[in-house]
């Protein structure tokens, strides 16, 4: 069964010992209330990416409405798609002393500096959604999100199988999403790795849409006017599928018939225009990530002992299935 599920799986096997040791001096055990608030509440400062996509919102929705159920004191901040921003949100999580601090890395490169802050003040880190290329593990506690490279695999054998046995190019062109970002830089990688297998399969042009529906849109215009025949679109979230679907019904095409459309993240938008012919197939990731993060910061406020990477499971999509998801369908 394809459909979404929320429950989590374990990845790895090792159980690491209590993620906080190394720490730094900052009393992590359950009885002090963080952000000099004097309570026992839970304190967490969570830098969100931004506000790009459909998947984001409902990301935000989950991390928000999980943290009032847990008790948790949430300070959120928004770092509109700008590095920068997160890195000062998170040295003033450090300055007002939260318990944890989570947060959605834009890109996977840059962080050691600010984790080490982080870690020299004694305050765990919880990756969510996205990772860091950090290669000292021990700069965060826990990763959960999904497997990106997968999703991309997923993508890729979709394809394949659909063009077995068929001869001539099949010219594909990829809208990627924000430059540098885990599931721009996995989902491009795990399709790639998987249509190498049929040499008729040919990445003709790719492209970021920064994850952003009215970006996908303008960069599918100009694949459009300069590519005389493009077979099938491969992007990294619905979102900018939805925009390049406008572009090509405005070149006069049929998204879904004339041009293949593969995307990912399987929200509401896009199960719709899935169900609706116009996408062809959703490989799922999940934006529900509330409820583990909050039990994840829960566990490591107590000391308890915490698995360094928690994996979403998740399925795929085709048209048919879409129309039966689609009632069901949250977000
Ligand atoms: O990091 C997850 C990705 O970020 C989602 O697939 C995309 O829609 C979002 O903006």
């Amino acid at each position: 069964m394809l459909r979404k599920r929320l429950t989590v799986a374990l990845v790895g096997g090792v159980m690491l010992a209590s993620a906080l040791a190394g720490c730094g001096s900052k009393d992590s055990g359950g009885d002090k209330g963080g952000s000099g608030s004097g309570s026992d509440k839970i304190v967490m400062g969570f830098s969100q990416v931004g506000a790009e996509s459909g998947w984001r919102t409902a990301n935000t929705k989950s991390i928000q409405e999980s943290a009032k159920e847990a008790g948790i004191e949430l300070k959120f901040n928004d770092a509109q798609g700008k590095q920068e921003n997160q890195i000062s949100a998170i040295r003033s999580f450090i300055t007002q002393k939260v318990d944890v601090i989570a947060f959605s890395p834009v890109v996977t490169s840059g962080w050691d500096a600010v984790l080490k802050e982080a870690k020299d003040a004694g305050i765990p880190v919880i990756l969510t959604d996205r990772a860091v290329d950090s290669t000292d593990t021990s700069l965060y506690q826990s990763f959960i999100g999904s497997d990106f490279v997968e999703e991309g695999k997923k993508a890729g054998q979709w394809l394949v199988d659909q063009y077995k046995g068929k001869t001539g190019t099949v010219n594909i062109v990829e809208l990627q999403g924000t430059t540098g970002s885990a599931p721009a830089l996995d989902r491009q990688k795990g399709f790639g790795d998987v249509i190498k297998s049929d040499p008729n399969l040919k990445v003709v042009k790719s492209q970021t849409g920064d994850f952003k529906r009215a970006d996908g849109k303008t960069v599918m215009e100009t694949f459009l006017q300069s590519t005389p025949k493009i077979d099938v679109l491969y992007a990294h979230n619905d979102d900018m599928g939805l925009g390049a679907i406008e572009a090509i019904e405005a070149a006069g095409k049929k998204p879904g018939k004339d041009i293949k459309i593969i995307t990912v993240d399987a929200v509401k938008d896009g199960m719709t225009a899935l169900a609706d012919g116009k996408i062809n197939y959703i490989v799922e990731c999940s934006p529900l990530l509330g409820p583990q993060l909050m039990e994840l910061a829960k566990a490591v406020k107590a000391g308890k002992p915490v698995e360094k990477r928690v994996l979403t499971k998740e399925g795929t999509f085709t048209q048919e299935q879409a129309k039966t998801e689609l009632p069901n369908r949250k977000y």
